[in-house]
């Protein structure tokens, strides 16, 4: 096995730049939610003091305790030598046997079940080289340690204790790692599991379950000709990848390459999720059977929704109704992602699709044999489970959204409002009251507000030499980026937007008829139905999106899914105060 850090840390990662993230510590930093001035209940303070002190956590019995491990391992995932990955591997400690599932022959998992209203507690533990941290995407969680943010990683060879209560509605969530900088790469080798979650008031609705209920995890990689993961290459290509996000030409379906799945001439509960760093995925029945969407990230939908395809983004999950019933033995199923336009529609992008498989490029995701005829008597339901309805009428900037403005700047950082990631830095305008509802307006537009390119407003204490010293990938681009600029060569693409710590509710969309590139090719599979954490925003967009901050007080992150988008700062602060 090769040396691990050189493994690990590849070309992309300066010796400067780890030692930067090494260094960092949450108390160096002064931001822990405990910190952030503006918690001023003591009803929070003592919860974080319990969060703090491991014996006051484990005074909460929990229904579920595991360890979860961070390490490296190796592989077959293609014919010939193993690869080498990072994986998570988890270990019961206490609770129902079956809580805790590897994903056979997968660099991918656990997949871990559990009911709402479940204690959860875990140990994570980095046998990594590098520091990470575990983050669970989409359920809600207090702020700092538990949500995986940055400015909490978890050293080399150290654990950490965390425990939260499960509060999310019946569907799939899942986890994977959120150290500064190390995002992109950490996920890439392999780190990535599932949260199932369920109650019995799904139980009642006769889903398809056990063997009929399948997670189904998306990535795309590229291997070497030693079937080695490639990541960032040097060059030309790594600065592409750096700026679009890296795409690879194999499509993996739970870790394993041409993927075919024998299932039985009777429905089953497909739990898709876009675990790829930056590829958009648009899918389809290859025999043009419309999909039948029954979820979305924050669970169940209140009905079922039939579609010609469905988008979907990275971090994004889709539940899909897939019924084998009308099928010979014998047949084979595919599900395949069509041809799209406007993922990449700047000039990196037009150059990135001369090579490899494009961001939009049709391909076969998976085949799904049907070797086996089966009687089933389970039934689509014609509602599935309530689904609250935030009005815009309740928000208290009702007519007037926050805006978060999703664009390159002039030399060429992939910015929100025109900033980039500051670790313990909220601005003024990235602070919500607690308890109330509030609409934003997430835009992907060709440029950041005009304000941005000066001081702008809120920005007191950002200092931009520090904004781009964590950014050792990108600094030899800022210099090429320079002359780029002078030849008009900024660029625009699609940004999956993500919130910590919340689930959302898509009010609207608007497209920008100047900017709009390639909408009117994924228009009709966004899934804007039920609770959201992640929505993709095609070049030109506005999409309004409506929450109520009622979980947590404390400092959450709203950040682009695309990995490298977000590791190269595209992410921000909020503060629920
Ligand atoms: Cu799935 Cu902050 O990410
Ligand atoms: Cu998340
Ligand atoms: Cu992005």
């Amino acid at each position: 096995m090769a040396d691990n850090r050189s493994f690990l840390h590849n070309k992309t990662l300066t010796r400067r730049r780890f030692l930067q993230i090494s260094g960092l510590s949450a108390t160096a930093l002064g931001l822990s939610a405990c910190t952030a001035a503006t918690l001023p209940a003591a009803q929070e303070n003592s919860r974080m003091a319990a969060a703090a002190s491991p014996g006051a956590a484990a005074a909460v019995p929990a229904q579920l305790e595991f360890r979860l491990t961070a390490r490296q391992t190796e592989l077959p995932i293609l014919p010939g030598a193993a690869t080498q990955v990072l994986s998570y591997t988890g270990e019961l400690i206490q609770g129902n046997p079956d809580a805790v599932t590897a994903l056979p022959g997968s660099y991918l998992g656990p997949v871990v079940r559990v009911q709402r209203g479940d204690q959860m507690r875990v140990h994570v533990r980095n046998e990594l080289s590098a520091p990470t941290t575990v983050h669970w995407h989409g359920l809600i969680v207090p702020p700092g340690a538990e949500d995986g943010h940055p400015a909490f990683p978890v050293a080399p060879g150290d654990e950490l204790e965390i425990a939260f209560e499960v509060q999310n509605r019946p569907g799939a969530y899942w986890f994977h790692p959120h150290p500064h900088g190390l995002t992109a790469e950490q996920a890439y080798y392999g780190l990535a599991g599932l949260v199932i979650v369920s109650d019995a008031e799904e139980a009642a609705l006769n889903l398809p379950a056990g063997a009929q209920d399948i997670p189904l995890v998306i990535q795309d990689r590229r291997f070497d000709g030693n079937n080695q993961l490639q990541y960032i290459a040097g060059g030309m290509a790594g600065m592409m990848d750096q700026m679009m996000g890296v795409l690879g030409d194999r499509i993996l379906v739970n870790g394993q390459p041409e993927m075919t799945l024998p299932v039985a001439t009777q429905p089953y509960r497909l739990r898709l999720l876009n675990g790829s760093n930056a590829r958009i995925y648009k899918l389809a029945w290859e025999d043009g059977t419309p999909m039948t969407v029954i979820g979305a990230d924050g669970g169940l939908l209140a009905a079922p929704l039939t579609l010609p395809y469905v988008m979907l983004a990275p971090g994004e999950r889709v539940e899909v109704w897939a019924d084998f019933a009308q099928q010979t033995v014998g047949s084979t199923v595919k599900l395949v992602s069509l041809a799209f336009e406007g993922v990449e529609a700047g000039m990196m992008g037009m150059m990135m699709g001369e090579t490899g498989l494009a961001n939009g490029a049709a391909f076969e995701v998976m085949t799904f044999a049907v070797n086996e005829a089966a009687t089933s008597t389970l039934v689509l339901p014609a509602r599935l489970l309530p689904v609250e309805t935030l009005a815009a009428s309740a928000a208290v900037n009702a007519t007037a959204p926050r805006p978060f403005v999703f664009a390159m700047d002039d030399a060429m950082n992939w910015t929100i409002n025109g900033r980039t990631f500051v670790m313990d830095e909220v601005a003024e305008d990235e602070k919500v009251r607690f308890g109330d509802t509030e609409i934003w307006e997430l835009a992907n537009l060709m440029a950041p507000p005009a304000a941005a390119s000066g001081g702008m407003g809120g920005m007191a204490g950002m200092d931009h030499g520090q904004m781009q010293e964590g950014n050792g990938a990108m600094e030899g681009m800022a210099m090429g980026g320079g002359m780029a600029m002078q030849g008009g060569m900024r660029d625009f693409m699609a940004h999956p937007v993500h919130l910590h710590g919340i689930q959302f509710q898509v009010l609207g969309r608007e497209v920008d008829d100047a900017q709009r590139v390639g909408w009117e090719s994924v228009r009709e599979g966004l899934v804007d139905q039920g609770w959201k954490d992640t929505v993709l925003l095609m070049p030109g967009e506005r999409v309004r999106v409506i929450m109520r901050f009622e979980h947590y007080r404390g400092v959450y992150l709203i950040h682009c899914h695309n990995l490298e988008h977000e590791d190269s700062g595209m992410m921000r602060n909020f503060a629920i105060v």
